[in-house]
């Protein structure tokens, strides 16, 4: 298969080159597929690959270009295509996160197609959970294909340093603190974060917020029920202030898959991470419960926040047809258990091959049975681009003042800006 990752393409776009792609789409060849994602770290590009791969097999002949843009959690990814929607140049389907942002940024100004008719003719709506359809649904119609649905809080931790110190999974934040404490005093970075994007922090801030208001009153910080000024958000910027004294030194100059990777070879011992990690350790040869465990983020035992990758259709796809057979692909039972045991997510089917997941994967989809559902907002579930945007700046400002009461003002001016 021949692949092309066209980040060029997009760094020049971001930069404003609009000229590149004047009237693009109206050129497109007639046996091409172009997605966009933003998957090129260790088992999210896996995972891709292994989709595509299902995909050259039911369509021998058409060409995919991935157009994959680096960045994680799509900040970067997002702006370009915002760049290309703007230009009338869509790529044929694209990565986007199931709830606000699929719904507020893309359904609402008229640039997707409602994909309902799928679901009609593969029976998806059986097999799919009605919670997750829910989301990406508006007036009746369905506008996106889950490929998988993503846990946000998780804490993962190197086994072998936990056993060389004797430490066992932290349940509550105390016990997060106690293990961190102990591994300092021995000289091993406790918490790893890589915050060079902006969204890192608002992933770990997301998990400590779960943790201090729970899944109600984190839900309801996205629909003007919780104010933003609670005790409960106070506190967990508290408690990240006292985690930023536990985490690598260099964390302002990585990624999040660079970060994963200090867990994975030792230099740090703990990070909290979504289960894409999970594909990360995979794809480096790990092993669950063998070199790497998790738990859920401390403090939010019982809750899942949701991170859910859909591909939709947008308007004026140059190659519709093919962009068709992608979601088809995607929704697949097919598909999902070849993408899925790579990516770190579980399949949203409920007829998926379970022996295909592993042991942490198998956990996660009993947690996601039987545990509270709340949405991520740094991946786009609980709140639009624009809003979720506001929450990055206003977290990456306050991992470098460590300033609570100017992060709680900004938080609530933000909210009132978005609500
Ligand atoms: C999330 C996305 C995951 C994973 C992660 C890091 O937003 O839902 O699939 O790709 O970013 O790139």
């Amino acid at each position: 298969m021949r692949t092309r990752i066209i980040v060029l393409l997009a760094v020049l776009a971001l930069l404003g080159a609009p000229m590149l792609f004047a009237g693009g789409g109206a050129e497109a060849e007639e046996d091409e597929l172009e997605i966009f994602s933003w998957w090129t770290a260790g088992g999210e590009a896996d995972g891709l690959e292994a989709m595509f791969e299902v995909y050259e097999e039911r369509m021998p002949g058409i060409e995919i270009i991935n157009a994959a843009v680096a960045g994680g959690a799509g900040t970067d990814a997002q702006a370009v295509l915002a760049t290309r929607l703007q230009g009338g140049d869509p790529p044929d389907s694209f990565q986007v996160h199931a709830g606000q942002t699929l719904l507020d940024t893309y359904v609402a100004p008229g640039l997707m197609e409602p994909v309902t008719f799928l679901y009609d003719e593969h029976g998806w709506r059986e097999v799919m959970p009605e919670g997750l359809i829910d989301l990406i649904s508006v007036d009746g119609e369905i506008y996106s294909v889950p490929a998988g649905i993503h846990r946000s809080n998780v804490l993962w931790y190197n086994q072998a340093i936990f056993d060389e110190h004797g430490l066992s999974a932290p349940v509550t934040l105390e016990d997060a603190f106690e293990a961190a404490e102990v591994l300092a005093n021995a000289g091993v970075t406790p918490i790893a974060l890589g915050d060079t994007n902006t969204w890192p922090a608002t992933h770990v801030f997301e998990s400590l917020l779960l943790a201090t208001l729970g899944p109600d009153g984190y839900s309801g910080l996205w629909t003007g029920a919780t104010p933003w000024n609670h005790d409960g958000v106070y506190e967990a910027l508290t408690v990240m202030d006292e985690m930023l004294e536990y985490v690598n030194s260099d964390h302002a100059a990585l990624t999040w898959d660079e970060a994963t990777g200090y867990v994975a070879d030792g230099t740090a011992a703990m990070t909290i991470m979504g289960d894409w990690a999970q594909g990360f350790f995979t794809a480096e040869g790990l092993e669950p419960e063998v070199d790497y465990g998790w738990a859920p983020s401390p403090g939010t035992e019982g809750s899942f926040l949701l991170v859910s990758d859909t591909f939709g259709l947008p308007r004026g796809a140059p190659h519709r047809d093919n962009a068709v057979a992608w979601l088809e692909v995607v929704g697949s039972r097919e598909g999902q258990d070849a993408f899925n045991p790579l990516k770190g997510s579980i399949p949203p089917r409920t007829d998926a091959d379970r022996s295909l997941y592993d042991s942490y994967l198998r956990s996660a989809m009993d947690d996601f049975e039987t545990n509270a559902i709340a949405p991520s907002v740094a991946h786009g579930a609980a709140a639009n681009e624009a809003w979720a945007d506001d929450v990055n700046s206003v977290m990456s400002f306050f991992v470098s003042e460590r300033d609570v009461d100017a992060a709680v003002r900004n938080l609530v001016n933000t909210a009132a800006e978005h609500l």
